[in-house]
């Protein structure tokens, strides 16, 4: 069977192996990275808006009408979310950045970045090991550099919340309180809870685009996976990269606003692409 990177020029690929091995590949990903942990994009047949308008779902506005049905909304993306695993997309990038290879910006609220670095942590049951399908963890590869850089969750947390009325920021669900009905209340001063996710019409949070386009100047090589690159500022991303005289994959079975600029368009499944283009950090 054809790999998905028979056609990548040797160059890219010599450009691949270098960033990785000092550190300046970015991983840039949305919905489309997690589609095959089983969980939908949002602009695809069958996505996540569930054929409601996202101005309706996201926006403060939306909140301030009608808190009930928008947390009902993300009461039911959260324990959709909550059942999915991470894929051999999320998995690869994780053994990477446990190697020092690859820094993380996602779009993505759903956590399986995090919850792939937790399963790739050296040690941990998840790395690997006999029997398991999953590619060999970092242990088996390049000198370690140190706990990976925590990913930039560019839009926030679904498994967070934040108090309307202090900025307190929780995990959620409550370890003590686990029920996901209606909208929950501060455990500080008992101000309305939010979603700590970005929503339309709101700034992403300074530090965070700070830490994003900083990555993305200082990658050589930024991988765009699984994002139709339509949101903004998320998708100056690896425009940064670019202007700075980067190299931009692109990984995404369909074409977007980005594919005319990128170097590079991958088409195929983020879990082909990303483990073919990548390796593991023993076996790259
Ligand atoms: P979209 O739903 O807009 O785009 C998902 C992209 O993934 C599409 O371009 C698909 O072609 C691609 N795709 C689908 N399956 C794939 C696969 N298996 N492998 C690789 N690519 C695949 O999702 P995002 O670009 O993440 O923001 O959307 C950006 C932002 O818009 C989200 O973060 C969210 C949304 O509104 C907020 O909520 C603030």
């Amino acid at each position: 069977m054809p790999s998905p990177i028979d056609t990548v020029p040797g160059f890219v690929l010599d450009a691949v192996r270098k960033a990785l091995s000092e550190g300046r590949l970015l991983a840039f990903t949305g919905a489309g990275v997690s589609a095959e942990s089983g969980i939908p994009t949002f602009r695809g047949p069958g996505g996540m808006w569930r054929n409601k308008r996202p101005e309706d779902l996201a926006t403060p506005e939306a909140f301030r009408r009608d808190p009930e049905g928008v947390w009902e909304w993300y009461h039911w993306r959260r324990a959709r979310i909550a059942r999915c695993r991470p894929n051999e997309a999320h998995l690869t990038l994780a053994s990477w950045a446990w190697a020092g290879g690859v820094r993380i910006v996602t779009q993505n609220v759903d956590g399986l970045h995090d919850l792939a670095l937790e399963l790739r942590r050296p040690g941990s049951l998840g790395q690997g090991g006999a029997g398991s399908s999953l590619a060999p963890g970092p242990g088996s590869g390049p000198p370690r550099r140190g706990p990976p850089e925590p990913p930039v969750r560019l839009h926030g947390s679904l498994f967070h919340t934040r108090c309307t009325a202090c900025g307190n920021v929780t995990p959620y669900p409550f370890e003590d309180d686990p029920s996901e009905e209606g909208p929950p209340t501060c455990r500080q001063c008992e101000g309305l809870l939010r979603p700590a996710v970005v929503w339309f019409g709101e700034a992403l949070a300074p530090e965070d685009t700070d830490r994003a386009f900083r990555w993305a100047t200082e990658a050589t090589v930024t991988l765009s996976i699984g994002t139709s690159a339509v949101v903004f500022p998320a998708a100056q991303v690896p425009l940064t990269t670019l202007a700075g005289g980067g190299i931009v994959i692109e990984i995404n079975p369909e074409e977007t606003p980005l594919s005319a600029q990128c170097t590079l368009h991958v088409r195929a499944p983020a879990v082909q692409a990303v483990p073919a283009l990548l390796g593991s950090p023993g076996h790259p």
